[in-house]
């Protein structure tokens, strides 16, 4: 059986899958992904979750920020993902203010899974979507709270900056983790904050946290794909190392990028904030 067909008999992944794998303390995989080529490539590399983030304004289309991206663009990229996804848990990100309003939020959510084929919705914001994430709990959406550095609010925070590093900021998001838990949020992504302090957050809650220029301690690990590919352009975060120097091919890159995860070696200390 070649790696494809082995891939192919793997049983696919839930929320509950991810669940256990954290009571195991077994880390999980998780890289962007926005079209059906790198979906299947990703799959077969190993990766337990895509994320359709929407960071595909800036690395698709070519935008500053992730701001302009609509609720239209990304149904059609989860799309895109969804129809060749054949394993992996799929998150998509709720558009920057397609989530305003508790009520809106709803009805978007619906349409990413609908739609768009999502088993996951991810909400940028701490206790002040504690409501939209309730309300989509109750109704059945499972939601993934985004903490720590925001890009959709890369203008309210003056930048794309380590967020969490004085004492009352650090204090904000560990209350923001424990609001959005309470709320009902299935699962938190961590994204530039002091290891110290994701740390606290992965101790402190019971969901599943994926951490991005956080902590090793985080049960999996994400990054943009075209940023550890090392195709983006301009430069890189310190914690979007780039798997494709070294190896010969976008798999090997991918899967070294697994490997690395799994075995704990990844995030480094030089990919993370003190
Ligand atoms: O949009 C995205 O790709 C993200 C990652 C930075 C985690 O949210």
């Amino acid at each position: 059986m070649n790696m494809q067909q082995q891939q192919a008999q793997l049983p696919t992944i839930s929320l509950a899958t991810i669940r256990s794998m954290k009571d195991r303390d077994e880390k999980f995989t998780c890289l962007t992904a926005y079209d059906a080529s790198f979906t299947v490539l990703l799959e077969n590399a190993g990766i337990d979750i895509l994320l359709v983030g929407d960071s595909l304004g800036m690395v698709i289309q070519g935008r500053d920020t992730t701001l302009p991206v609509t609720l239209e663009e990304m149904i059609y990229h989860t799309a895109c993902v969804s129809r060749a996804r054949k394993r992996a848990l799929v998150i998509a990100d709720m558009p920057f203010m397609s989530d305003a309003e508790p009520t809106q939020a709803l009805t978007n959510a619906a349409r990413l899974m609908g739609e768009g084929g999502a088993h996951i919705v991810k909400i940028e914001g701490g206790l002040v979507m504690a409501d939209t994430i309730r309300l989509l709990s109750e109704r059945g959406i499972p939601v993934c709270a985004h903490l720590g550095l925001l890009p959709q609010s890369v203008h309210k925070m003056s930048g794309y900056r380590v967020q969490g590093r004085d004492e009352q900021s650090a204090r904000q998001i560990l209350d923001d983790a424990a609001s959005v838990v309470s709320a009902g949020a299935d699962m938190l992504l961590l994204e530039c904050v002091p290891t110290g302090l994701a740390d606290q957050i992965v101790a402190a809650v019971d969901v599943p946290v994926i951490g991005i220029g956080a902590s090793a301690s985080c049960g999996g690990q994400v990054l943009v794909l075209y940023d550890m590919l090392g195709i983006s352009p301009g430069k890189r975060a310190k914690f979007s190392k780039n798997f494709l120097a070294g190896n010969d091919s976008i798999e090997a890159a991918v899967k070294d990028f697994v490997q690395a995860v799994k075995s704990g070696q990844f995030p480094a200390p030089e990919h993370l904030y003190d």
